[in-house]
């Protein structure tokens, strides 16, 4: 397929979700580099969705270490249970925070990010990594966001090695 995304106007989330999954899965569909493609996955969600941050962290020695990510800069290991990103993977479940200063042990990256979800990817029954999202507006995610990265995380699971 082409190298460049169709990317919807459409103001309706789950319009612009329905037409970017599918370009996504295929474009993670021909190739078979985990790095490569989660780079391409965070560029896709970035531009595509519009999001403040979008970034992976992928599970090493037993901390959360950054992968492939758009946007600031991130802090580079988080520790199991810590931060949203650590609840969301010792919990292995989707964390929604409306607003990051009420989340408590809230790791800030950065000062411009208002709210946030978690995504675990998960592969053999185990968290092998996490999709993180943020957003520079306070409620910016719900379960419409959920639901679609939910399922964008069952496809990289597939490709996860
Ligand atoms: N806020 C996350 C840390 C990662 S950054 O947002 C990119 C957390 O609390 O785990």
């Amino acid at each position: 397929m082409a190298e460049e995304l169709l990317i919807s106007t459409s103001t309706d989330k789950t319009v612009k979700y329905e037409e970017l999954i599918p370009q996504i899965e295929a474009l993670i569909g021909t190739e078979s580099d985990l790095i490569a493609n989660l780079a391409n996955v965070s560029s896709a969600l970035k531009y595509g969705m519009d999001f403040f941050w979008v970034g992976f962290y992928m599970v090493k020695n037993d901390e959360l270490v950054l992968g492939p990510f758009q946007g600031p800069i991130a802090c580079t290991r988080v520790r199991k249970g810590k931060g949203v990103c650590g609840t969301a993977w010792e919990k292995n479940e989707v964390l929604i925070v409306p607003d990051v200063d009420q989340f408590p042990g809230h790791i800030s990256c950065s000062s411009d990010s208002k709210s946030e979800i978690v995504v675990p990817i998960i592969k053999n029954n185990t968290v092998v990594g996490i999709i993180d999202v943020d957003s520079d507006q306070l409620n910016s995610f719900d379960l419409i966001d959920s639901q679609f990265l939910k399922r964008l995380c069952s496809s990289i699971s597939k490709i996860w090695q």
